[in-house]
């Protein structure tokens, strides 16, 4: 079972190769879209739980906002705010009315919700000088811990969220935090250089968490006591989402300003707007601030009938009232992987326990053509348009249902087996589901992966019987091409089942570089550098040792070790971590010394089963072996010496074994990598396909012929950087034990 959703290829991996990386996007390719609806290339249905974060409230394509679209762009769609237009103030009117301030009231349109956010920061800083006194330079707002209010520098600057500001520093001053619903926090967060309070009603990104009821009130109370500004965002939260106009509502109250977005532009266009009473805004003089498309006539005209749409449908009393529906039958639901249901009208946040992947479910929900999104890796949201009908809500929600129970632990195919009792080694494996789901929730959402670029790439020498320079070099343009396309496409699967890729730069004339499974084998932060057989490699050796010193420098490795002199040992590509055991499978025979597992032994501290390798095609242990994270070994007996294969059944257990086929060995498709329940491999035979879904794994086709023709794949390509020994949830028995037993397996291996 393929976790892409739709057929057609292209455009993911157009999308892969031409696309900034900063989105982990569904396998889904969306073609078209109708009121709570969408559809992909292939024409599959799928029902909008998502509404693009809010911005689709109105659902897709909705005839009136189409409509007033088409038509005011045949007439004039952008004049600048150089001039005045026929629709800037009939649609800001409508706004300062449905916002109900307190007073006279004005507002200052923008595009994206970030620029209004920002707008907000300005505003609120020349009212704390201008009006409130506070000395030059000095004025400071206070933010609730979790926010998100966008991505600019200044606002990603006081995100609590390490991912949204990671090295993009500098930030600026002049923010505090406060823990958000904490009414005391916040009073001790305010001075007399404070000139705002700016908060989410409902903090949506940090998983649709809302504050004790009264908070906001209290904040009000606070604010106005200590005169200083409240500023709501409900770029989110506003228009309805929470089945009132705006969230503030719900408690009965006014604050200063507030910031509108997403649902204002009708699913159609960006438009956003900062709303605040007159004293506010009339300190932004001309010249103060702008914004060239800000309020342009499109933008006014369909936020207009966008607003219109929302009273003419009553869609705010349909939020409340499905929205009451919808938390209803999410907190019926029985599954143990449920720990908490939030939320507001039409808009909720499922909390799952750490046990499963709120990525996995979503995957599996688009599967079965419902489309939600994670957040924060345990906390499905839920956001339908707010016209959606309520046979429709009913069903998607039947679909989840469903889904958590494919995922309940207590029935999962992954772990009902359990792995036998086959051997002392694999008894140190807790059979515990639990045990089991974490490590697969563990493998699936840190994963940390070293990879390099292609681009030196090429088969320039023979050092394995896959290897033809003189083949290669017929049409070398083409499969350079073809190596970057499927690298590429390796990298985005990767990333896309939630792992992180650090890049290694490629070297002109070291073309093997690619294949960073070679470069080392890593463990509990600990490096043990590889040492190549072959000399066309041996130039990587100096490479991949600054590489790892680098890593080593910056907190992400702790040692970096060589192996003992006189042998060879060509990494990961030939010990392998098989973490559900707690111990490293070495290959010997072609490329690495045996002698070489004494070593990584006494490094790691683990046992290691060596087996000898016996057929050239399968130089490296990769090539025939490979480990899942469930405890199953996909291989290829016939590689191995015969004593080997019979180790390799005996630790690892029959029942735990896959056999390859000729046809999957033969396009190096055993060389796979497992993340959780995912199997990236470039090629699998149908009957391959069939015992991985029947033990609960999805496969995931990543063609890299080019690559085979240097006698490496998936795994190949792929270095894991943060294996740890500590995820191996082991069994209770006493370690005393294993190691007797353990030792009595290797004499027999
Ligand atoms: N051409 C490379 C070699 O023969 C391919 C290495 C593939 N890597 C692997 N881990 N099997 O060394």
């Amino acid at each position: 079972m393929d976790a892409r959703v739709g057929k057609m290829q292209g455009p993911i991996e157009l999308e892969a190769a031409v696309a900034a990386p900063n989105y982990a996007p569904l396998p889904v390719v969306l073609e078209r879209g109708e009121g709570s609806w969408l559809w992909d290339a292939d024409g599959k249905r799928y029902l909008d739980f998502m509404s693009a974060y809010s911005a689709v409230s109105h659902g897709h394509a909705h005839p009136r906002l189409v409509r007033a679209l088409v038509e005011q762009a045949q007439r004039v769609a952008v004049t600048s705010r150089a001039y005045h237009s026929t629709e800037l103030a009939p649609f800001l009117a409508k706004l300062v009315e449905v916002a109900d301030l307190d007073g006279e009231a004005r507002a200052l349109p923008a595009s994206g919700g970030c620029e209004s956010v920002e707008t907000a920061i300005k505003a609120a800083r020349r009212w704390g000088y201008r009006a409130k006194g506070i000395d030059p330079g000095r004025a400071e707002i206070v933010v609730a811990r979790g926010n998100f209010h966008g991505r600019s520098t200044t606002v990603v600057g006081f995100s609590s969220e390490d991912d949204y500001r990671a090295d993009f520093g500098p930030f600026a001053p002049g923010f505090r935090h406060f823990d958000f619903g904490d009414i005391t926090g916040l009073a001790e967060a305010i001075d007399e250089n404070t000139c705002a309070v700016l908060i989410e009603p409902i903090q949506g990104e940090a998983g649709i968490v809302t504050p004790p009821p009264g908070f906001l009130r209290a904040a009000r109370e606070l604010c106005t006591e200590r005169n200083v500004l409240l500023i709501v965002d409900e770029i989110q939260s506003g228009l309805g989402r929470t089945g009132a106009w705006f969230a503030y509502m719900h408690e009965g109250i006014r604050p200063d300003a507030v910031i509108v977005g997403k649902a204002l532009g009708g699913g159609l266009l960006p438009v956003s707007a900062f709303v605040a009473r007159a004293p506010v805004l009339d300190l932004m003089g001309p010249g103060s601030h702008g914004s060239t498309f800000g309020g342009n006539p499109l933008a006014a005209r369909v936020a207009l009938e966008a607003l219109r749409v929302i009273e003419d449908e009553k869609l705010v009393e349909r939020s409340q009232a499905l929205g009451a529906h919808l938390l209803d039958r999410l907190r019926q639901l029985r599954s143990p992987l449920v720990r908490a249901v939030r939320g507001r009208g039409l808009w909720a946040g499922v909390e799952l326990t750490p046990d499963v992947s709120a990525r996995a479910i979503v995957e599996r929900l688009a599967q079965r053509g419902v489309l939600t999104k994670d957040t924060h890796g345990t906390v499905i949201r839920f956001a339908p348009p707010l016209t959606i009908r309520r046979e429709a809500l009913d069903w998607g929600l039947d679909v989840f249902a469903a889904v958590l129970a494919e995922f309940d632990p207590r029935r999962a195919p992954f772990h009902d087996s359990g792995i036998p009792h086959i051997s002392a080694l694999a008894a140190r494996r807790n059979d515990d589901v639990k045990a089991a789901t974490r490590i697969e929730r563990r493998a699936r959402q840190s994963a940390h992966l070293m990879m390099s670029s292609p681009r030196h790439f090429e088969v320039s020498y023979a050092i394995n019987p896959w290897m033809d320079p003189s083949q290669w070099s017929v049409s070398a343009d083409r499969l350079a091409d073809d190596a970057r396309r499927g690298w590429a496409k390796l990298m985005a699967t990767y990333e896309r089942l939630g792992a992180r890729v650090t890049a290694q730069d490629p070297v002109q004339g070291l073309p093997d570089l690619v294949f960073t499974a070679n470069a080392a084998v890593v463990l509990d932060r600990k490096v043990l550098l590889a040492r190549f057989l072959c000399e066309e490699r041996r130039g990587e050796e100096p490479h991949n040792r600054r590489f790892f010193e680098a890593l080593r420098e910056r907190g992400f490795v702790d040692e970096v070790v060589d192996p003992p002199p006189g042998l060879f040992f060509e990494g990961a590509g030939d010990a392998i971590w098989d973490v559900s055991r707690g111990l490293i499978w070495t290959g010997y025979g072609q490329r690495s010394s045996r002698e070489v597992h004494a070593a990584i032994e006494s490094l790691y501290g683990v046992p290691t089963v060596p087996l000898e390798l016996v057929d050239p095609r399968f130089y490296h242990l990769d090539t025939c072996f490979c480990v899942l994270s469930g405890g199953e070994v996909l291989w290829y007996p016939s590689a191995f010496s015969a004593e080997s294969a019979d180790a390799v059944r005996r630790v690892a257990g029959a029942g735990n074994l896959i056999e390859a086929t000729d046809e999957d060995a033969l396009h190096l498709g055993v060389n796979s990598v497992c993340l959780g329940r995912d199997v990236v491999m470039c090629h699998a035979s149908d009957a391959t396909r069939a015992s991985l879904a029947a033990r609960g794994y999805r496969v995931h086709v990543v063609p890299l012929d080019s690559f085979n023709r240097s006698g490496g794949a998936a795994y190949c390509l792929t270095l894991r950087l943060d294996n740890e020994t500590r995820a191996a949830d082991r069994g209770s028995d006493s370690d005393s034990d294993h190691e007797r037993e353990f030792e009595q397996l290797r004499r027999a291996a």
